[in-house]
């Protein structure tokens, strides 16, 4: 799948003549939605886990030094919490812009934490786009989140930002808990040394 999904999520149409709908944020959206929404409710989707495997080339990294950013990966049985909002459709086209690199609209059960489910849509970068970056250690991963910054900002700041977020939702999710820990050992090592 080519690198820029813009066009392909505009020509997807679920939702399009509804007057508002959810929307499911599990990366950047917990702690930054950076656009106007109805309301927001802590929520979960069933049967998918989040994962830093999606290389970023145009908001927390560059072409030459890819950054790491979440997407979801299907596994059954599994369950990711996020933050849902509900929006209006006019919202999704400055969002297909700024999500362009790999992820696609995708249907989905939202669960709200407090009760009660909708039909809503998230954003998923699958395998096949052209900026999958797969599986690596965490090791790995935590180095090359260590690197990378880009026209978003640093990519340790999207880490670090999900996992405080997380926390204050009272969600676990070992994958980023396990990253943010190896990530902030790694900026200690780098971080230069203080006066006496
Ligand atoms: C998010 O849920 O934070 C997210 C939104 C768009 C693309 C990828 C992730």
């Amino acid at each position: 799948m080519s690198l820029n999904t813009t066009h392909l999520n505009q020509s997807l149409t679920h939702f399009d003549h509804h007057s508002s709908f959810w929307l499911f944020g599990y990366g950047s959206l917990i702690w930054k939605a950076g656009f106007p929404y109805l309301e927001c409710r802590p929520a979960h989707i069933r049967g998918w886990i989040r994962r830093f495997w999606q290389g970023s080339h145009d908001h927390r990294g560059t072409p030459e030094s890819p950054g790491r950013v979440a997407t979801l990966i299907p596994e059954a049985q599994a369950i990711c919490h996020g933050m849902a909002y509900r929006i209006t459709p006019e919202t999704l086209a400055p969002l297909d812009v700024r999500e362009k690199n790999g992820y696609l609209r995708e249907v989905t059960t939202l669960h709200f934490d407090d009760g009660g489910s909708a039909e809503g849509l998230t954003y998923i970068a699958t395998r096949d786009n052209a900026a999958f970056l797969g599986p690596a250690p965490l090791e790995n991963i935590a180095r090359q989140i260590a690197l990378a910054r880009g026209p978003s900002g640093p990519n340790p700041d999207y880490l670090l930002n999900l996992a405080d977020a997380l926390r204050r939702l009272g969600h676990r999710d070992e994958h980023v808990f396990a990253l943010e820990r190896m990530l902030t050992s790694l900026l200690k090592e780098q971080a230069p040394p203080t006066d006496p």
